[in-house]
């Protein structure tokens, strides 16, 4: 059984990775608009990314005897004033969620919960690749900001993301 501590704070990440793909989704339909459908296409997968990161995060509650709590997720901005803010929000965003993710890690050490650091360790990787991603997609977009024929040349590269299950299910 996990401690009660560390159970409210994966119950917490859990409803923060639904609300990534909620943010990720809302950015899709932003680009998508603006006519970036490659930029769209690679935050749709990243929309389906954290899902798959919040359900396994339900899940690894379940199998240590924990009961999740679904609670609200809460709208995420509708509006962006162009594809660089879309990408300056993204890094701040996964700065953020890197916040969250060392305080769980944190939590379980001080605990002395090998089973869920170990669990979190992986959160933990996964996050210095989410903030050099965004970090390397913004550097990109700030420095073709202002000749948009290169930004339709990486929102084709872009284009080419697929979805692949992060933990192979
Ligand atoms: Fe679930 Fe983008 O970190």
């Amino acid at each position: 059984m996990i401690k009660e501590t560390i159970s409210k704070l994966l119950n917490e990440q859990v409803n923060a990775e639904y609300y990534s793909a909620y943010l990720y989704l809302s950015m899709a339909a932003y680009a998508d608009r603006a006519g970036y459908k490659g930029i769209a296409n690679w935050l749709h997968v990243q929309a389906k990314e954290e899902m798959a990161h919040g359900t396994r995060i339900f899940q690894y509650m379940l199998e240590r005897g924990a009961l999740p709590s679904l609670g609200g997720i809460k709208a995420p901005p509708a509006s962006y004033s162009g594809i660089t803010e879309i990408f300056e929000k993204v890094l701040a965003h996964e700065q953020g969620v890197t916040e969250s993710i060392n305080r769980i890690a944190t939590l379980a050490e001080q605990e002395k919960d090998h089973a869920a650091y170990q669990f979190i360790s992986w959160y933990v990787s996964e996050q210095v690749e989410e903030e050099a991603s965004a970090e390397e997609l913004l550097t990109r977009v700030k420095l073709i900001d202002s000749h948009s024929g290169l930004l339709f040349n990486l929102d084709t590269a872009l284009a080419s993301r697929v979805f692949t299950d992060p933990f192979g299910r």
